[in-house]
């Protein structure tokens, strides 16, 4: 095969990952490592706790949260490359018992086993989840949002860089203006 022509092939379906989610929820932003273990200590991800996140990607976060935190995670990806990947780097790293993806959509997904919900979405996606999907959740939930509060809640805790944002939903219901 013409090199160039795999290489456009290479080019279109990278590009399509990136920008094409975009218009369902949020594009795909690969984080790096120190970042991923901000976010879980952040979270205070506890041993046996199930941490689900909406939009897992290359599901980085829950297989981290696996290894290191030992906890379960459960990740929905609307693309099913990004799905493939996340499964195949479960796998590997030895965690595929404890990290499920599932390929489906964030707005459908009913996320009532979670004990944390991480979200890395843009603000147009939360607005679309919130305050529906609020009633679907158990009431300890702890929500941790990276880099896009949750417009209408107060934050718990929010990060001293201001990039990320918890919410407690047993405290959050009283005080937050969706109640
Ligand atoms: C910014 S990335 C975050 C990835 C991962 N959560 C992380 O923090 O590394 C957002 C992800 O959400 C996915 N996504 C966007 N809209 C979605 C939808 N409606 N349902 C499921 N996944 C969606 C994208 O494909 C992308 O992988």
């Amino acid at each position: 095969m013409d090199w160039t022509f795999f290489l456009l092939i290479v080019f279109i379906i990278l590009a399509g990952m990136v920008v094409l989610p975009i218009f369902s929820g949020a594009p795909w932003h690969p984080l790096l490592p120190g970042t991923i273990r901000r976010i879980l200590n952040f979270a205070e991800i506890k041993q046996g706790e199930t941490i689900c996140d909406l939009g897992c990607g290359e599901g980085r976060v829950l297989v981290t949260a696996a290894k290191e935190y030992s906890a379960r995670g459960v990740g929905i990806e609307i693309d099913p490359i990004k799905v493939g990947l996340a499964r195949m780097l479960a796998k590997f790293k030895n965690v595929d018992q404890q990290v499920k993806i599932i390929r489906g959509n964030i707005f459908e997904f009913d996320p009532q086993d979670a004990d944390v919900v991480y979200l890395y979405l843009t603000h147009q996606a939360m607005d679309r989840l919130f305050p529906e999907i609020l009633k679907k959740l158990k009431p300890t939930v702890r929500i941790v949002s990276y880099r896009f509060c949750i417009r209408g809640m107060t934050p718990e805790k929010v990060s001293a860089d201001k990039t990320l944002f918890l919410y407690q939903l047993s405290k959050g219901k009283e005080i937050n203006s969706y109640t």
